[in-house]
C-alpha cells in the first residue's frame, strides 16, 4: 500500500494525451517542479524542466502535450519530447531529455514511488 502522503492526484485527473497534473518532487534533497500525464495508458512523470534551458515546459499550467497528444512541447522555444521516454524528439533539446520521476498507480490514485 503506497504512502497516502505521497499521493499526487486521482487516476481520473490524467486522461490519455490530456492535461497533466503538476506536483513537487524531491530530488537530491530539493523540491522540484514535476508533472504527471497519461500516455499509452500509463502514468508517466518527469521533472518540469526543459533540457535546453532549465525552465518549465507548460504553456499554461498543466498543458504539456501538442494538439495531437503525441509529444510534449516546451512553451519557450518549442523543443519536443517523447512522452514515453522523455527523450528529445526535435528542436533545441537535441541529445537531451527530461528527467523521469518514478510514480505508480494504485487503487485509482497516482503516487510518487518510494
Ligand atoms: S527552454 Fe525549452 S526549448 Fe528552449
Amino acid at each position: 500500500m503506497p504512502d497516502p502522503a505521497r499521493a499526487i492526484c486521482s487516476s481520473a485527473e490524467i486522461q490519455e494525451g490530456g492535461r497533466g497534473v503538476r506536483f513537487e518532487a524531491e530530488l537530491k534533497g530539493a523540491l522540484r517542479s514535476a508533472f504527471v500525464v497519461r500516455f499509452d495508458g500509463i502514468a508517466r512523470a518527469y521533472l518540469n524542466q526543459c533540457a535546453h534551458v532549465p525552465v518549465e515546459l507548460d504553456w499554461q499550467p498543466g498543458t504539456f502535450f501538442d494538439n495531437d497528444g503525441l509529444y510534449f512541447v516546451c512553451a519557450t522555444h518549442g523543443a519536443m519530447y517523447d512522452p514515453a521516454t522523455g527523450a528529445c524528439a526535435g528542436g533545441p533539446c537535441r541529445g537531451g531529455g527530461l528527467i523521469p520521476v518514478a510514480v505508480r498507480e494504485h487503487d485509482g490514485q497516482i503516487f510518487i514511488d518510494e
